[in-house]
């Protein structure tokens, strides 16, 4: 864990809500014993739904984020899901970076879209 920057403190209250509701699906990555990050999802039918997403800080950059979605991505293939949306007003270069686009004309919320299987 981050010396002084203990889990999720800093995050904001919907990022906490979501990160920590027991509905979703959640994969967390662990260093040393430590919950270090976390990822949350869930999947409809053939849709894939990025709910959050977190790294501690101090183990940013680190490719832990790339490896939670990844795994993620990996339970939505073996379910039949043919693309991941993720609503999200943060880190667009993480996003794109993993190989999603944003979904245009969207209100309120940025959209990120990935395909998985090609049409
Ligand atoms: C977004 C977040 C999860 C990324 O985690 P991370 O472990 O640092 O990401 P990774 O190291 O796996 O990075 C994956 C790629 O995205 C890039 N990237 C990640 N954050 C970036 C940023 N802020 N600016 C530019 N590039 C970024 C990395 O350079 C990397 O690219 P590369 O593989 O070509 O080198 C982390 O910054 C975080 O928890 N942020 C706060 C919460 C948040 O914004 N969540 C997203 C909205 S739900």
């Amino acid at each position: 864990m981050c010396q002084g920057e203990p889990y999720l403190e800093n995050d904001s209250n919907s990022a906490r809500a979501s990160l920590e509701d027991p509905k979703e699906e959640k994969k967390v990555y662990e260093k040393d014993g430590e919950v270090v990050g976390v990822i949350t999802f869930n999947t409809e039918g053939d849709r894939g739904n990025f709910r959050n997403i977190y790294v501690d800080k101090c183990h940013r950059g680190k490719g832990i984020g790339r490896e939670l979605a990844m795994h993620m991505e990996q339970i939505m293939k073996g379910r039949g899901c043919r693309c991941i949306l993720a609503p999200s007003v943060y880190n667009e270069k993480f996003f794109i970076k993993l190989g999603y686009t944003l979904v245009p004309k969207t209100k309120m919320t940025t959209i990120y879209r990935k395909k998985l299987i090609c049409e």
